[in-house]
């Protein structure tokens, strides 16, 4: 059975052996793999049942190591990564050819993040390689926030959990990518439209549900817990329909328990309404509901401001398509 704790010499003497570990950041945990080692990348795509065509972000502790697997860095990328790192943010850069091919799903451009936890950071300082990480879980499900997400699902097949606590953003890294030096969000996460835009200017959100992975960004379907998920519309309050049965439905609502479902089968994400508060406790909570005995989850929208924006993003993949 898999380890945990905080021991960082564990942690790098199995990735230094070709293993994958699960790692602490703040947005969620990561499942880490020697970023420049075949056989560490096929090991983390197979661990997640990932598919092959879904490429991986690289982590690393110093904008200085960036030139080993950069080949430039955009003008509007060095503000970001001046205004951002360590922090919620990942940029799309042009990869040089130490990154193996597997990495990048054979795109020309890496995904590249220097994440903001303090184990995660010295872990990176005493690796003489970056580190690939997907979020730790298996392949569509809920991302997970604490080590104990991790062992849960992954526990079986990794010898290895550094244990950092619970994520303190909640949301994966928000993604840039640049085209002809221009700056656009493929991915709205842990940093804001707005901290982006605050930096480089109005930039385009591109974040539209693809089922063709090629292209940059996300699919549709996505961050799914294994019962329904039924969004319910901004402002659309609960009517239960005959066909559901108020014992077997649960909810995940944003600031109170709504009626006609038992309390004890709803989640609040913030009782004060605080959306970074929402963001922390959005996987956690999933995965709470999740694992009752229910037909159905309902979600309710949240205000589509700060975090809002990527909160809905999540709920809306998790959900079933109406
Ligand atoms: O916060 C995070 O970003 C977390 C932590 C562990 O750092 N990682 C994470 O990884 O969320 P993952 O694999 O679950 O999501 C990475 C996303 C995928 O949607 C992938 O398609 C996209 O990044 N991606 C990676 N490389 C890309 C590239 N070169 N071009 C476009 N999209 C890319
Ligand atoms: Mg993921």
């Amino acid at each position: 059975m898999v380890q945990m704790g905080q021991d960082i010499g564990c942690a790098k003497a199995w990735l230094e052996a070709g293993n994958v570990v699960g790692i602490p950041t703040e947005t969620v945990y990561g499942l880490a793999g020697n970023a420049l080692n075949t056989d560490a990348i096929l090991t983390i795509f197979r661990v997640k049942n990932r598919p092959a065509f879904d490429p991986l972000i690289v982590h690393t502790d110093t904008p200085a190591k960036l030139s080993r697997f950069v080949t430039s860095l955009p003008p509007a990328a060095q503000q970001l990564a001046d205004a951002f790192w360590p922090g919620p943010l990942t940029l799309l850069l042009p990869k040089r050819n130490n990154i193996p091919d597997l990495v990048t799903a054979g795109l020309p451009t890496v995904a590249v993040r220097i994440p903001n936890h303090p184990l995660t950071l010295q872990l990176l300082a005493e690796l003489d390689f970056p580190l690939a990480a997907p979020s730790a879980n298996p392949f569509g499900y809920i991302s997970p926030t604490t080590a104990r997400h991790v062992a849960d699902q992954l526990g079986n097949q990794i010898p290895y959990i550094l244990d950092g606590g619970p994520a303190q953003v909640g949301l994966e890294s928000t993604i840039v990518g640049f085209e002809d030096e221009v700056p656009r969000i493929f991915r709205l996460g842990g940093l804001t439209q707005v901290q982006v835009e605050a930096v480089v200017g109005p930039v385009t959100v591109q974040t539209h549900s693809t089922d063709n992975p090629a292209a940059p960004g996300m699919l549709s379907s996505h961050y799914a817990p294994r019962k329904p998920l039924v969004l319910l519309k901004p402002g659309q309050s609960l009517t239960l329909t005959d066909e559901v049965n108020p014992d077997r439905a649960g909810a995940l609502v944003f600031r109170e328990p709504v009626g006609g479902i038992p309390n004890g089968q709803q989640r609040v994400l913030s009782a004060t309404g605080d959306l970074n508060e929402a963001a922390k406790n959005l996987f956690a909570h999933l995965r709470w509901l999740d694992a009752l005995d229910l037909d159905l989850i309902y979600a309710e929208t949240l205000p589509n401001t700060g975090l809002g924006a990527a909160i809905n993003d999540r709920l809306r993949r998790a959900s079933v398509q109406q």
